[in-house]
């Protein structure tokens, strides 16, 4: 009997490998990927969208028996109100709550598990996730743990959850797409590490996008989420697994990011700007939930956990350099995003795929920089180069498809030029 996509998976996962092994296992891997892509289900959340879609969810919630709500967030936002709005109106429908406001950026499993204690001794029923890529990710884990009683950390890998309690999202942050997403990721305490898990059961029921969640973000938060967007739709663009659906989702995110991102930049309060901007996160999240994202996340993941880099940051240090990278082999497929979003020169709309493809790349790089992105990383050190390259590409071969593998050493190629470019914008 032929081996499922599933086994096909779990089978494959040598960790020493020639480029010719790794590049054998990668193929053979990305195939299962995509067998299992097409088997699998992925739900979509109900969506809200505007400045009353955070009433509208918490009538959902309602709606659908939740009477006891774990409300899961972060210190920052606690501290900024953001909450009130949700906590005001669960009050005045008399629902009770508890807020849980100790997840930090990049969550660790004890950050995970102490949520998951609180939900537990206050038997909550539901879990609203209110926070960025962070709490969403924690709200998650907490709610397929509370729901299998199985460890957080038992929980990692592929299909791992059996069940889910009722979990809803408000997203602060137009970023990670979390709150439409399959996967979550959580940090080792010790090494930083972070590990995923993936399963369609820990989809959310519902997700508000609601504009005025969003406008006091600031805007070093708003240009760092606002190009981990762009790196989804251009990951699951570029994907070998992309098709017709995904392609939908990540040009229109592309579109909008291009569009709004720097107006979300430089006016916070523009809610027109904010709530296109959520928009674009949820469907980033959509397309990559099918074609799955590549080598930027790859290394940034890297670059957080090594040098504490916030995950949209380091996806937005990492990007120019996979796009020069794929620029020839994605080729035509830049030139076809180009002309689907627009992105092209208004002096020559007919461009070959060469100038399509060219253009497109520079307008990326220069909203990189029109949103000033800091590409400086602290403490980047050459004798971490070969195990940040090699944990990249152990995370690629084994999660994702995408049109080229690189060798370890293309990989360090790439972080000596993130070090060179550091290095100069630090002697300025
Ligand atoms: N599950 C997925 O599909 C997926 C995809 C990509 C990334 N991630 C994960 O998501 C995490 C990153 O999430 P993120 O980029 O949204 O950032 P985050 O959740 O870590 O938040 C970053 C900072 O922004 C603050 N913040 C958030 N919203 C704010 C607001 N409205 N106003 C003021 N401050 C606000 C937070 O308090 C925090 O200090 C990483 O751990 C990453 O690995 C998950
Ligand atoms: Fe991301």
């Amino acid at each position: 009997m032929p081996a499922s996509p599933l086994s096909a998976l779990k089978t494959l996962s040598p960790s020493t490998l020639s480029h010719a092994g790794y590049l054998a296992v990668a193929k053979t891997r990305a195939k299962a990927l995509h067998a299992l892509s097409l088997v699998i289900t992925v739900p979509r959340p109900q969506l809200f969208i505007g400045e009353q879609s955070c009433y509208e969810l918490c009538d959902m919630m309602i709606n659908e028996g939740a009477t006891n709500i774990l409300i899961v967030t972060d210190a920052v936002l606690n501290k900024l109100g953001v909450p009130e709005k949700v906590t005001t109106y669960l009050e005045q429908k008399n629902i009770s709550y508890h807020l849980f406001d100790g997840i930090t950026p990049d969550p660790t499993f004890s950050v995970v598990e102490e949520g998951l204690s609180r939900s537990v001794e206050n038997n909550c029923d539901a879990i609203l996730a209110l926070g960025g890529g962070s709490v969403i990710d924690a709200s998650k884990i907490i709610a397929i743990s509370q729901a299998t009683g199985r460890k957080p950390k038992k929980l990692m890998g592929i299909l791992k959850a059996t069940e889910c309690m009722p979990l809803y999202c408000i997203p602060t942050t137009a970023g990670t797409g979390s709150e439409a997403t399959l996967g979550a990721v959580i940090s080792d305490d010790k090494t930083h590490q972070k590990s995923l898990s993936i399963d369609p059961r820990m989809v959310p029921l519902a997700s508000a996008v609601d504009p005025s969640i969003m406008q006091g973000m600031p805007p070093r938060i708003t240009a760092d989420t606002g190009i981990d967007v762009l790196t989804h739709a251009l990951e699951a663009w570029m994907s070998a697994t992309a098709n017709s659906e995904t392609d939908y989702y990540a040009a229109s995110a592309t579109r909008a990011v291009m569009q709004y991102l720097p107006v979300a930049y430089q006016n916070g309060s523009d809610l027109k700007a904010r709530e296109q901007m959520g928009i674009a996160a949820h469907y980033g999240g959509i397309a990559f939930n099918k074609a799955g994202l590549g080598y930027v996340h790859g290394i940034a993941h890297q670059l957080g956990a090594f040098y504490g880099i916030p995950h949209g940051r380091a996806n937005a240090i990492v990007l120019p350099y996979i796009l020069d990278a794929n620029r020839d082999v994605s080729k035509e497929r830049l030139a076809a995003l180009a002309r689907k979003t627009g992105v092209v020169n208004p002096d020559q709309p007919q461009a070959d795929d060469d100038d399509a493809a060219d253009y497109l790349i520079a307008q990326v790089k220069r909203l990189i920089e029109e949103v000033n992105i800091d590409r400086t990383v602290d403490g980047i050190n050459p004798a971490d180069f070969k195990k940040i390259a090699k944990g990249a590409a152990k995370e690629v071969r084994d999660t994702y498809t995408v049109p080229q593998y690189f060798t370890t050493a293309q990989i360090v190629a790439i972080l000596n030029k993130i070090k060179a470019a550091s290095d100069s914008l630090s002697a300025q």
